[in-house]
């Protein structure tokens, strides 16, 4: 007999909206659903063949308290940021950066024309790590480890875990789990996730089905926590990243960039902002 799969608890279309200097994006985990998705916090994709989308990129702006994970499916953009790292993120390329106590950082385009397309995700820090020193670290395509089934599924394992595999990026506490999973179409994927982690998987090319309930290109599929696993099967041809991560249950106090865990803790990054002490 099959084993029980976790279910689509609920599907979500992305928000249309733009961020930095004006690149249009996605946003598909708004604040809304971050109890709900705990410790995610934020998801935004991104994806345009038209450069006045996204050619003004993110020019320089603070980050507190938590992790951001870019996922570069196509193109190339450059990053800089106050603790002197710097990094060109280009096809299939991920940038972790732990912001902790702070960074101030710009995410710049280098390509005036041809597609761009991505997915940004904040990752909470537990509160006894929100101050830690910044960690930040560039991979190219070739770095993201991988693997492929015998059904042809291709899976890359961007943090976490999958079938003994280990991805670029292990992070404890949080626990996350990211996958960028490749399925020709009727092939199916099946993944254990411990009951308590959040999960959701969002489709980006073609569609998939969990449990009977089709999720097509564009849908954010959320995964309910009654099973400890879930099993995907594509309806077509089908491209998704599959995202879980245990949940911190720690107040969760947002002002823009910065997440912290109290009023006061906002109002002193803001301070030191603008005081110059943030990074
Ligand atoms: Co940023």
């Amino acid at each position: 007999m099959d084993k029980k799969s976790r279910r689509i608890e609920q599907q979500v279309v992305g928000m249309q909206t733009s961020d930095g200097a004006g690149v249009r994006l996605t946003r598909v985990l708004t604040g809304k659903l971050q109890r709900r998705l705990d410790p995610f916090l934020m998801l935004d994709a991104f994806g345009t063949d038209v450069a006045d989308d996204y050619i003004a990129g993110f020019p320089d702006h603070p980050h507190r308290g938590f992790e951001t994970v870019t996922y570069m499916l196509a193109g190339r953009m450059r990053h800089r940021d106050s603790a002197g790292n710097e990094g060109l993120l280009s096809n299939g390329g991920l940038q972790w950066m732990t912001a902790g106590r702070g960074v101030i950082h710009s995410e710049m385009p280098e390509q005036i024309e041809g597609r761009m397309e991505g997915f940004q995700l904040w990752v909470n820090l537990p509160a006894k790590n929100k101050m830690i020193e910044p960690w930040y670290r560039d991979f190219e395509s070739a770095e993201i480890p991988e693997y492929q089934a015998d059904n042809g599924v291709r899976v890359r394992v961007i943090a976490g875990t999958s079938h003994g595999v280990e991805g670029a990026v292990v992070r404890e506490v949080t626990e996350p789990l990211y996958l960028d999973v490749h399925m020709p179409e009727g092939a199916s994927f099946e993944e254990e996730l411990p009951l308590t982690h959040n999960a959701f998987i969002y489709v980006y090319e073609g569609a998939v089905k969990v449990n009977g309930t089709s999720v097509a290109a564009g849908r954010m599929g959320i995964l309910s926590n009654d099973a400890d696993s879930v099993r995907i099967v594509a309806a077509r041809d089908a491209r998704l990243i599959l995202v879980a991560g245990r949940p911190l249950h720690e107040p969760i106090v947002q002002y823009g960039p910065f997440v912290m865990n109290t009023q006061d803790e906002i109002h002193q990054a803001i301070d030191d902002y603008r005081t110059g002490r943030l990074a």
